[in-house]
């Protein structure tokens, strides 16, 4: 019997780090249902992971959120654990960054994350309570140049996980954020082509990035899916409304010597 045997999660994104956190959950004993809006992420994680759920669904959409929950929990009974990890990452500062570019970043990063607890929070208090994870960033906290709209998302999950962890405490639902540094995904390989061109090395960049945090490497998928997994479950009993690093101490460091 796994950690989380009888429990029920719905994790948003198909790939990267949500890709690690449902195979994490699933082998601990969770029924998962991801859900991501890539058709072909979506059907590499089923052929991946074939007793999870994959839904193919647009956070950003209400209606497809509500009908994902609504898949969830008719196939599981009900529905425990929320781990928002999808997100978009478009780069531009604010004067070159278009609305509609602003709008969608919004909309997907910070909207998918209201829609999904919009609709999952009365689950959850069905169940008698029940955990939320956001995906957010070292972003949220510090930033590189020209990602206005991307951070402005991240440090505003920080600032909602708060407040659902404060609204919802009384229902026995906990809420977390975690904030990854770089992490090996398909939205780091897309960093590395925006810095150094669509022929980049991309385990060159890949060590570049990695050297600029302090334990020398970027982080694995897994490594970030272990601490949402403990946030997730009951080894984070006492864990509500915080954000923690999962970062390699690359906030830790004053650019200055
Ligand atoms: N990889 C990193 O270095 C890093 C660092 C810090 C934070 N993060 C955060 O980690 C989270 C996961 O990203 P990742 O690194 O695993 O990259 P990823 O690109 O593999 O994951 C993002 C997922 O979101 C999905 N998605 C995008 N728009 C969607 C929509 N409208 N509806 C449904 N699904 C949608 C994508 O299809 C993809 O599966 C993101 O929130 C990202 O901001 C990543």
């Amino acid at each position: 019997m796994g950690e989380f045997a009888g429990k029920a999660a719905m994790i948003t994104g198909t790939s990267g780090i949500a890709r690690a956190t449902a195979a994490h959950l699933a082998r601990a004993g969770a029924q998962v249902l991801a859900c991501g809006i890539d058709k072909a992420a979506n059907a590499a994680l089923q052929a991946e992971l074939p007793g999870i759920v994959v839904r193919e669904s647009d956070i950003s959409d209400p209606a497809a959120v509500q009908a994902a929950v609504a898949a969830a929990v008719g196939a599981f009974g009900g529905l425990d654990i929320i781990v928002n990890s999808a997100a978009i990452h478009p780069y531009g500062t604010v004067e070159s960054t278009d609305p509609a570019t602003w709008a969608r970043t919004m909309a997907v990063n910070i909207g998918g994350i209201y829609l999904t607890a919009h609709f999952g929070v009365p689950e959850l208090r069905r169940r008698g309570g029940g955990t939320i994870v956001n995906v957010a960033s070292v972003q949220g906290h510090a930033c590189q140049q020209g990602v206005a709209a991307y951070v402005a998302t991240k440090g505003a999950i920080h600032a909602l996980t708060r407040a659902m962890a404060l609204d919802h405490a009384s229902d026995g639902i906990r809420v977390n954020s975690v904030s990854p540094g770089s992490v090996r995904t398909p939205i780091l390989e897309m960093a590395a082509r925006k810095f150094d061109g669509e022929d980049a090395d991309i385990e060159a960049v890949f060590r570049r990035f990695g050297a600029a945090h302090p334990i020398g490497r970027i982080a694995e998928p897994e490594e970030v899916a272990e601490m949402i997994a403990f946030l997730a479950g009951p080894r984070g009993s006492f864990c509500s409304g915080g954000d923690y690093l999962v970062d390699g101490g690359l906030i830790a460091r004053l650019g200055v010597s």
